[in-house]
């Protein structure tokens, strides 16, 4: 019987050996844990800047003289990359007068360019051939002039980009919905639509010119 008891205390010992190794590694742990906690908490009753005090955009504040907590931009102040130094491109004026012709190659894709946008933001009042009679005007809106009219054909291209850059008389202005670029592309496809009325026999590719004279059959060599 204490045979066997020592046998098992000698085991339980064995066990027990383990057991405070294992028990010294947890108690290391846990201090370990405890510190972590401690300094987390410590962490927590510091500010630095996780809760710097800071206005909301656009809110009021009574520290700057015009009540606003935002400062406006400094005058001249440029965003990278928005450098406008070219003032016909961008005014479609040289000086005080507006250009005559685009200041951009004319090519098929502005053309094409230009009638996607013209259908999208133009056509709703001026119609798809521009004669102004868009679903806007017949629902009652100021019918624009047409732009086969003598005195919008004569109109020089810088007109046309500056009429979509600031708006003229009713007509809003589409400075927002149409970058730059692409108002000269819609000012391409209006004298496209333009030029379409007034084409001259003579100007048009011989294809055409066959078509007219009734050479070519139906449904021949479109020139879209
Ligand atoms: C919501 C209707 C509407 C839309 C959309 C519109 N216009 Fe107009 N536009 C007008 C009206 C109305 C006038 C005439 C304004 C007036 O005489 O007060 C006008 C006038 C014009 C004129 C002629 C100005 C003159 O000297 O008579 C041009 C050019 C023109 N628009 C181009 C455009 C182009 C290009 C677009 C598309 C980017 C466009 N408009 C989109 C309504 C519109």
């Amino acid at each position: 019987m204490l045979r066997h008891n020592s046998g098992l205390r000698a085991r339980d010992s064995a066990i027990g050996g383990r057991r405070s190794a294992f028990g010294r590694r947890r108690v290391r742990v846990l201090a370990g844990a405890v510190l972590a906690t401690a300094l987390a908490m410590s962490a927590g009753c510091r500010q630095d800047m996780h809760q710097a005090p800071r206005y909301d955009p656009l809110e009021a504040s009574d520290f700057f003289a015009d009540g606003r907590a935002s400062r406006p931009i400094v005058g001249g102040t440029i965003a990278r990359g928005f450098l406008r130094a070219d003032p016909v491109f961008y005014t479609g004026k040289q000086g005080a007068t507006f250009v005559a012709d685009l200041p951009v190659p004319i090519t098929r894709d502005l053309v094409k360019r230009g009638q996607g946008r013209y259908n999208i933001y133009c056509s709703p009042c001026h119609g798809v051939t521009g004669d102004g009679n868009g679903m806007i005007v017949q629902r009652g809106f100021k019918q624009p002039t047409s732009y086969h009219s003598d005195r919008l054909r004569a109109q020089p291209a810088g007109y046309i980009y500056d009429v979509i850059t600031n708006g003229f008389g009713a007509m809003q202005d589409y400075s927002a919905q149409i970058a730059p670029a692409d108002r000269w592309a819609v000012v391409a496809y209006v004298r496209t639509l333009q030029f379409s009325r007034n084409v001259k026999a003579a100007d048009l590719p011989a294809p055409d010119r066959e078509r007219l004279d009734g050479k070519a059959p139906e449904g021949g060599q479109t020139h879209d």
